[in-house]
């Protein structure tokens, strides 16, 4: 069987000094490819570049990884990442949407400036996101960007009105610039997890058993699946739900 490979080279992850993101990272530098990560916080940025290019056995394979502290909340941002990354480099096949916040509050509590943050960081920055990373993009041999959306995509769950908004914000947008950008074969992909071993869920779910959760790998390892498929059958979203959900949304 021949291993799985990708034409990809250079990625943007949001997010990525933690979670998902980092799960996500840390794939893609093992398979040799160089990442570029962003956050808010600079000293969670260097602790996760560490964790990433300790192994020195693998040191001579792995991707380089470069680090962007920045907020997404504030409009300029997306510009200032995406230019960021594009010169660190050197070129953008991939562009991972994850950064993210939850919100746990019901619609009477939650303020304008809540409300704001929330679609801010979970909608508006993606969307940027996208459009300042095109023209990168439309350089590569196998442009993609990968979504991370979430079950709350496509259902609203109680305590959850911003942030379910916010991420049918995102899937929205998402089915719409997919069609804009098909003929260029940019491959859109949104993956949506419900119910990760995330430091996000044990702060909205800490009802939930560590047992049932996904394990973020896993995610990691459906990206993977993704990037190393692209071939005539069009992917265009994955659900992934925590054990003990019940089967379909
Ligand atoms: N965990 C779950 O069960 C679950 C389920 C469905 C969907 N998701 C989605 O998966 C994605 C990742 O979630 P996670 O569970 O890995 O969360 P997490 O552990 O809280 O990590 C979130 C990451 O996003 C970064 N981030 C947050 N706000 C940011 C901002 N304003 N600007 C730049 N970076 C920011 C964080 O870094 P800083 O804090 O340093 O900024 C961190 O690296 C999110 O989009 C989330 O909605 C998660």
């Amino acid at each position: 069987m021949n291993t799985p490979s990708t034409k990809i080279q250079r990625a943007l992850v949001t997010g990525g000094s933690r979670g998902i993101g980092f799960h996500i990272t840390e794939m893609l530098i093992k398979q040799g490819i160089d990442v570029c990560i962003a956050g808010r916080n600079s000293e969670h940025l260097e602790n996760a570049r560490e964790k990433l290019t300790a192994d020195d056995e693998a040191k001579q394979r792995r991707g380089k990884v470069y680090i962007v502290p920045i907020d997404l909340e504030k409009p300029d941002a997306p510009q200032k990442l995406i230019q960021t990354a594009g010169e660190n480099l050197g070129s953008l096949d991939l562009l991972v949407n994850n950064a993210g916040i939850s919100l746990n509050l019901p619609l009477e509590k939650t303020t304008i400036q809540d409300w704001d943050r929330v679609m801010h960081i979970n909608a508006r920055a993606p969307f940027f996101l996208c459009q300042e990373a095109l023209p990168w993009l439309r350089k590569s041999a196998a442009p993609t960007i990968i979504q991370i959306a979430s079950v709350v995509s496509h259902a609203g769950y109680e305590l959850q009105s911003a942030y379910s908004a916010s991420k049918h914000a995102l899937l929205g947008f998402t089915k719409a610039f997919a069609k804009e950008v098909q003929q260029e074969d940019i491959r859109i992909y949104t993956l949506s997890p419900g119910g990760v071993a995330t430091k996000m869920i044990d702060s909205v779910r800490p009802d939930l058993d560590q047992e049932d959760l996904i394990d973020p790998q896993e995610i990691a390892n459906m990206i993977w699946f993704l990037l190393t498929h692209r071939r005539n059958a069009m992917i265009d979203h994955i659900t992934m739900r925590r054990v003990k959900k019940t089967a379909w949304i």
